[in-house]
């Protein structure tokens, strides 16, 4: 099982530690509710407010979106559309939702590892 990481455990430290979280830390973006049976988008950003490198030797792979322990979707990354420049990478996905959702994002970073967001609880409502 590879290591998970999260900003949070990253938080307490220096301001440049902060930034290396940041910088690496998937933030789901979506509508605090969503109706059943209706699609509903999700958006995956990479960074809060900090840009990840990608240049050829460092850069994000893969961008997955999960629903508990359900693979909603997975986007695969190819650095060089990003223009080889620092980026906010962001991954839309839609889902058509029957339950309430528990949603994470997961991001891997060739060089630093596999990062989660925090889980986004999101109730699902009758239309
Ligand atoms: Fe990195």
């Amino acid at each position: 099982m590879p290591r998970l990481f999260t900003y949070n455990e990253f938080e307490n430290g220096s301001e440049k530690v902060r930034q290396y979280a940041d910088k690496h830390s998937p933030v789901i973006i979506c509508e605090s509710t969503a109706e059943r049976n209706k699609p509903f988008r999700v958006k995956v950003k990479i960074g809060k407010s900090v840009k990840h490198p990608n240049a050829p030797d460092h850069h994000y792979e893969y961008i997955q979106l999960w629903n508990l322990e359900t693979l909603v979707g997975e986007i695969k990354l190819q650095r060089s559309s990003f223009g080889d420049l620092p980026v906010h990478i962001e991954a839309e996905f839609t889902i058509i939702p029957k339950t309430s959702l528990r949603l994470t994002a997961l991001a891997y970073c060739n060089k630093h590892g596999l990062w989660q967001s925090e889980e986004l609880f999101v109730p699902v409502t009758e239309e």
